[in-house]
Order: C-alpha cells, then sequence, then structure tokens
C-alpha cells in the first residue's frame, strides 16, 4: 500500500523545462569560452615581444586556440538550437580582459596562478554538466568531456610551471574562483 503523504513525485519536467534547461548550460558555457579566449588573449599580450617570456606567450598562444575552438564550437550550437547569448556578454568581455591582463602584469606565475583558479572550476562546472545530460544529449556529452580534458591540460600546465609559487597566492586563487563561480550562476541565467 502507497502512503500518499510520504511519497514525493520526482520532478517531471515537460519538454519546454528540458530545452530551457540546456539552453542554460549552453549559454553559460558559450559565455565561459568567450572569457577564456579573452584572458588568454590579453595575458599573451602582455608577455609578447618581452624578452625571455617568449615561451609563456607561445604557450599561451596554444591555449587561447583551443579556447577559440571551444568558443567556435558553441556559438554553432546557440544559432543551431535558437538560443540567446548571455546579455552579460560585454560585462564579460571587461572583466576577463582585466583579469588576464592583470594577472600578467603581476608576472607569469600570477598568470598561471589565474589560469589555475579558472580552470579548476571550468573543469568541474564541466564535469557537473556532463553526469546531468549524459542521458539526455550523450554527443554533447562527449563533446564536454573532451573540452574539460583539455581545460585539465591547462590546469595542470599552470601548476607544472608554478602557479602556487605566486605571490598572495591564495588570495588570488579564492577571489578569481569566487568571480568564477558567480559569473557562471549569472549566465545561466541573465
Ligand atoms: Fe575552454
Ligand atoms: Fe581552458
Amino acid at each position: 500500500m502507497t502512503d500518499a503523504a510520504s511519497h514525493i513525485p520526482l520532478p517531471r519536467p515537460g519538454m519546454g523545462a528540458s530545452k530551457a534547461r540546456m539552453d542554460e548550460i549552453l549559454r553559460v558555457d558559450h559565455a565561459g569560452e568567450y572569457a577564456a579566449v579573452l584572458i588568454y588573449r590579453a595575458q599573451k599580450a602582455v608577455f609578447e615581444g618581452r624578452k625571455a617570456h617568449g615561451d609563456m606567450a607561445r604557450d599561451l598562444g596554444e591555449m587561447q586556440d583551443q579556447e577559440a575552438v571551444h568558443l567556435a564550437r558553441f556559438e554553432r550550437l546557440l544559432n543551431e538550437r535558437r538560443v540567446r547569448p548571455t546579455a552579460m556578454t560585454p560585462l564579460w568581455r571587461i572583466a576577463a580582459s582585466a583579469l588576464g591582463a592583470g594577472t600578467a602584469l603581476m608576472g607569469e606565475k600570477a598568470a598561471h596562478a589565474c589560469t589555475e583558479a579558472v580552470e579548476s572550476v571550468i573543469e568541474k562546472h564541466y564535469a557537473d554538466q556532463i553526469a546531468e545530460i549524459g542521458d539526455r544529449d550523450p554527443a554533447l556529452a562527449a563533446e564536454l568531456k573532451q573540452f574539460r580534458d583539455e581545460e585539465l591540460a591547462h590546469h595542470d600546465h599552470a601548476i607544472d610551471h608554478g602557479s602556487r609559487e605566486a605571490p598572495a597566492y591564495r588570495l588570488l586563487s579564492g577571489v578569481i574562483k569566487a568571480g568564477c563561480r558567480v559569473a557562471i550562476k549569472v549566465s545561466e541565467k541573465v
């Protein structure tokens, strides 16, 4: 016999709810990759042409190119699935460029600390999404898994290059991670 009072029905969102959630996922991922391209571009601009920072500029360029591939993929998905980008784009452009330039001006290790912080939040964010949409959209989940692996490579590269020796590492890392988490929440909805 069923005890009606203790029976809590599972949420059963209709197609509309499901589409709305998928829209949020694509919108926030697009925003994140857009910001990633701008952070690496701004960092690269600081190191480019500086003697002794050639390797750094080259590595940043390679990461920027990978982020550009991620961004292009989400741009296509937004178009195909008729999802609007976040209205926060102009603000994210300023914030991401400032974050990239600001950390690079603090030095290579601070730039790496920025990468480690951003990529740690992003890879976790992708992991959550992969778990969430694995059944609903396995093809997209597989793409997100590939992107996540690349974010993890960026993250590990940063640690290998001394991110944790950056000045005020804990503060810097904490502030950047908190900012990323807020940006994720906002970009899903706004
Ligand atoms: Fe990315
Ligand atoms: Fe990345």
